[in-house]
Order: C-alpha cells, then sequence, then structure tokens
C-alpha cells in the first residue's frame, strides 16, 4: 500500500531511504537497509576516496539491491568522490553541505539518479530546471548541517514547486513520520538519526546509548559564524564551541578546532568532547534493533496511521496521499 511512483523510479520496496551519514553510512548499514527494502546510502563525508571505493566495492558484494551514495560537497575530496562514482557506476546519487550544479551534467552522463539535498526552495527549483531526479528536502530538525526552515512548512512548499518528486528528510524516526511525510505531499522519507540505532551502524555504543537517553530538547545547532550550521547532541564541546563562537574567536581558529572532533564523538565514542551529529527525534529513538526491523515496524506504523484516519473518516482504506 505505500509503495509510491519513487519507489520504483528507485528500485526500492518501501518508501525509506537511509540518509548518507559520514562515516557511519557504512557497508554493512547500507547493505541490510537495502536489503530490507529500502535504500541505503553510503556517507562519504571527508573520508579518503579508498575509504569510499572499498565501501562501494563490500556493499556489491553484500547485495544485488540498489545503493547510493551521499557527495558531500565540502569534502577536500569532492572531485574525487565524484569521478569515483562515475566510474564505479553508483546507481544513486545524493549529494549534501551545497549546490551539486557544476557536478550534474557528468553525474547524469553516468547514468545515476541524482537527488540532491537542499534546505531552500529557490535551490529546489534552479536543480529541478537541470534535470535531477528528485529533491531531498530537509527541514532545520535534522541531525548534521542543516538550514533555518522545518520540515513541516519546507516540504509543501517543494512540493508545489518542483516537477519532480519530493523525499522529506529531518525529524522523523518512525511510522507516524513517514505517514505524515506522504500526507506533505512526499513520495518517501530520509532518515539519519533513527538508523544510528540500526545494529548494523557501526556508530560507537556510547554514542547510540546517548541516543537512547536524550530528550526532546537536548540537540543545538553550532557553526552559524563559520556559514555551515550543524545540529549535534549538546555537551562539552557544543558548550565550549557557542562560547568560542560568541566570544567571536577567528573562523579559521573555530574550523581548526572542529577538525577530528566528529570521529572523535561518532566512532569513538567520545560523548563529552566529541561532536555527536543528531536530529531533534533522537528523543524519540527508544531501542537499537536491526535495520530490518526498523524499516518493517516503520512500515507497519505507517499503514496503521493511514488506516486509523480513512476509518475514523469512514473512507474506502486506500491511502489518499499516494
Ligand atoms: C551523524 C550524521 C552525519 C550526517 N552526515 C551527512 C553527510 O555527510 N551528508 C549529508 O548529505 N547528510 C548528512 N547527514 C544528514 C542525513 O543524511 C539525513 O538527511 C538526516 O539525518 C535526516 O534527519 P534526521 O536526523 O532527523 O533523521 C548526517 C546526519 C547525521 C545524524
Amino acid at each position: 500500500m505505500l509503495k509510491t511512483p519513487l519507489c520504483e523510479v528507485l528500485g526500492i520496496d518501501f518508501p525509506i531511504i537511509q540518509g548518507g551519514m559520514a562515516y557511519l553510512g557504512s557497508a554493512e548499514l547500507v547493505s541490510a537497509v537495502s536489503e530490507a527494502g529500502g535504500l541505503g546510502i553510503i556517507g562519504s563525508g571527508s573520508s579518503q576516496p579508498s575509504w569510499i571505493q572499498d565501501q562501494i566495492t563490500l556493499v556489491r558484494a553484500l547485495t544485488n539491491k540498489p545503493f547510493g551514495l551521499n557527495i558531500m560537497l565540502m569534502s577536500p575530496y569532492v572531485e574525487d568522490v565524484v569521478q569515483l562514482a562515475i566510474e564505479e557506476k553508483v546507481p544513486i546519487i545524493t549529494t549534501g553541505g551545497g549546490n551539486p550544479g557544476i557536478y550534474l551534467a557528468r553525474l547524469k552522463e553516468s547514468g545515476a539518479k541524482i537527488l540532491p539535498v537542499v534546505s531552500i526552495k529557490a535551490l529546489a527549483k534552479r536543480l529541478d530546471r537541470q534535470g535531477v531526479d528528485a529533491i531531498i528536502a530537509e527541514g532545520m530538525e535534522s541531525g548534521g548541517h542543516v538550514g533555518e526552515t522545518t520540515t513541516m512548512a519546507l516540504v509543501p512548499q517543494i512540493v508545489d514547486a518542483v516537477s519532480v518528486p519530493v523525499i522529506a528528510a529531518g525529524g522523523m524516526a518512525d511510522g507516524r513520520g513517514l505517514a505524515a511525510a506522504l500526507t506533505l505531499g512526499a513520495q518517501a522519507v530520509q532518515m539519519g538519526t533513527r538508523f544510528i540505532c540500526a545494529e548494523e551502524c557501526i556508530a560507537h555504543t556510547n554514542f547510540k546509548q546517548k541516543i537512547l537517553a536524550v530528550g526532546d530538547h537536548d540537540t543545538v545547532v553550532t557553526g552559524e559564524s563559520l556559514g555551515h550550521p550543524a545540529r549535534c547532541l549538546k555537551n562539552k564541546l557544543t558548550r565550549q564551541f557557542q562560547s568560542m563562537e560568541q566570544s567571536g574567536v577567528p573562523a579559521e581558529e573555530l574550523d581548526r578546532f572542529g577538525i577530528g572532533k566528529l570521529y572523535a564523538g561518532i566512532i569513538d565514542g567520545d560523548i563529552e568532547q566529541g561532536s555527536l551529529m543528531a536530529g531533534q527525534i533522537a528523543g524519540l529513538v527508544s531501542d537499537i534493533k536491526p535495520a530490518r526491523s526498523i524499516i518493517h515496524d516503520i512500515v507497519l506504523e505507517a499503514e496503521a496511521v493511514f488506516a486509523r484516519i480513512n476509518s475514523a473518516m469512514g473512507t474506502n482504506g486506500e491511502n489518499p496521499s499516494v
């Protein structure tokens, strides 16, 4: 029932995409999500191209299902990663951290489906005109780099503005979130924070446990003064970073201070001095389970939501949004 036209385009069973996450979008998680009928996406972040190449090879060894690669446009290796994606003929490319315009022609020529992450309508419209296959509209609730508009406000505005399917990202972790996204006109959701607590995710157990422990008020956005704000769980690091930003520490010094902090937090498990990128929906995540169960439970819950609404409204049981 929940299969949308975009599922056919991407070759997936369920409209659930695991967002490409720096360091965490490794072959283990990606292949598990794709095997379960969702779309797993390798997170290239600022990783070395050799690591990304290894993940592509491993994913292909673990599943025959479609998978994607997220190209982080702020990576120092972005040119090499684009070239790698083309040579490897990665079937689905998402981009994060800016405007992928200059790479679109080459990526499209490789035959890849291109799904840029955007946080403003103007960029969505421009990329639509340039021929992308779908737009991932990401609200400021999300973990990682964020814009200024909420998912609730952004998604319907982008749905109305573009001709291609829209994927909603930011602030969803269960079937209610999926149902809400479909109701806003999206054809799929992209979730990041929920998949950190997948068994197959290589995030450090300290980070996973911290997500289980936090509530609705435990994230903060830092880095606004640098022009690339990011949402993380509050800890000693975010407090120190905020006070450095407020006292006018120069951007280069802040950038230097940030080097290595994400890896320290999410992979090494330093939950006080490391950066713990996660979204506001972390407060809803209450268990660690296999990716297959995460996807299965989300689909069942979304179907139950639509059934409940339809029965309350006396309609015929069809999902009105799909
Ligand atoms: C730890 C972490 C790392 C992320 N890294 C990236 C990244 O490298 N590129 C990107 O486009 N998005 C990145 N994201 C965003 C996710 O792909 C996804 O869009 C977002 O998490 C969705 O919002 P949610 O966290 O509320 O589910 C990251 C998110 C998290 C939590």
